[in-house]
């Protein structure tokens, strides 16, 4: 005769596989590596992963009864530490995917860990060039934008807008580089001059003041430029409060006038010029909601990261949804993830299968006072931005 105990776990086990997979089969793991404590990044880390995790929600928080979940680890935006974080996720708790980082100083060591050890990576911001050009790897995918995809519409519009000269000024490291280049490459060729260019240490910078004295001398008519998070705000700030706003354009990545920085930055952000892959105002159904949805759960209005975090968890369901939730199989994955278009927050989204990075359209708009506070005007859209191989081989 059976005893007790052993009717009790046959009793038990006969109830879990009643219950049907959803109890049964492991959850789907999703790890996320993002400098959540440190440097400049932390307000952006926060956002991607709300909007990731909104996504997930959104969407009923499983696949074909596997529960996704969202593992955090902090990078404190060091790369030996993000990397350290992504073998922890893989090796111990078992992650299916990786998600990070958000700039490109850390890229390098997530992408060599994902490269090596076959592990999907999903970049949902840094824009290093290279990860989707000449060093791409089947494993790395990128839901953001690649640097000079970005910016690279810019210079011939700056021109042909009738600003002949320009001063150039972002962060010191492969991002401020690769975009400062990108701006650079289009405004030269359109007629433009660079008039100076500068470069200060990538970090918490809060006084512009010794390169705000320089640019003055130079006397450009616009100044490109790539600042993101509180080091934005201080820029465009001190700009103004420079007395450089009435004689110089201030133009730059969006991120400079962020929906996230806009409070900080007051009537000094009016007037600002900026290029990006999201505006809040995107005359969706798909961008409404989400506004509308992160709003009401964070009282702000969304930024162009949570936009991107959004629309990553989204391409996350819709590819999991295409291998109906088996993640055994990586290279399935990866395919899965090329093969899936998803209506994100920033209109149609697809990851070119000859890069690894997304296709997307970017939009040049402008900070304008409106009813008492400064609004992100659009003035021109240009569609299904894609990148050239750059050296990529897929
Ligand atoms: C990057 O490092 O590639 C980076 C970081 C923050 C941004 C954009 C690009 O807002």
């Amino acid at each position: 005769m059976m005893s007790a105990y052993r009717a009790a776990a046959v009793a038990a086990l006969a109830a879990l596989l009643a219950a049907g997979p959803a109890l049964a089969e492991e959850p789907i793991k999703i790890g996320l590596v993002l400098p959540f404590s440190g440097g400049p990044y932390v307000p952006l880390a926060n956002e991607i992963a709300d909007s990731l995790a909104m996504a997930i929600a959104d969407a009923g928080g499983e696949v074909d009864g596997r529960k996704i979940e969202v593992l955090r680890a902090d990078s404190t935006h060091k790369p030996d530490v993000a990397q350290a974080m992504a073998k922890k996720l893989v090796f111990e708790d078992k992650v299916d995917m990786l998600v990070g980082p958000v700039g490109s100083n850390e890229l390098t060591a997530l992408f060599n860990f994902a490269n090596q050890s076959k592990t999907p990576l999903l970049i949902p911001n840094a824009g290093d060039n290279e990860a989707t050009g000449e060093r791409c790897s089947p494993w790395v995918l990128r839901t953001s934008f690649s640097n000079d995809q970005i910016v690279r519409e810019m210079g011939p519009w700056m021109v042909k807008h009738g600003y002949k000269t320009a001063a150039l000024i972002a962060f010191d490291y492969a991002a401020g580089h690769q975009q400062m280049d990108g701006f650079k490459r289009g405004f030269v060729k359109a007629g433009g001059t660079i008039v100076s260019e500068q470069y200060p240490p990538f970090g918490p910078i809060s006084d512009f003041g010794p390169y705000l004295a320089k640019i003055k001398e130079a006397k450009p008519a616009a100044v490109f430029t790539f600042f993101a998070g509180p080091p934005a705000t201080a820029l465009v700030k001190q700009f103004s409060e420079f007395g450089l706003k009435d004689q110089i354009k201030l133009a730059g990545a969006g991120w400079l006038i962020s929906p996230l920085n806009l409070p900080g930055e007051g009537d000094a952000a009016a007037g600002v010029l900026g290029i990006l892959n999201y505006v809040p105002t995107i005359d969706t159904p798909q961008n409404k909601a989400f506004q509308a949805e992160f709003q009401a759960k964070y009282h702000r209005t969304a930024s162009e990261f949570a936009a991107q975090g959004y629309d990553t968890g989204k391409l996350i369901v819709a590819a999991l949804a295409a291998v109906k939730g088996k993640t055994a199989d990586k290279a399935a994955l990866v395919k899965a993830l090329h093969s899936v278009t998803v209506q994100g927050t920033r209109g149609t989204l697809r990851i070119d299968s000859k890069t690894n990075n997304i296709i997307q359209d970017i939009y040049i708009y402008e900070g304008k006072k409106e009813g008492g506070k400064v609004d992100l005007v659009v003035l021109d859209k240009i569609p299904a931005v894609q990148d050239p191989p750059n050296g990529c081989k897929l």
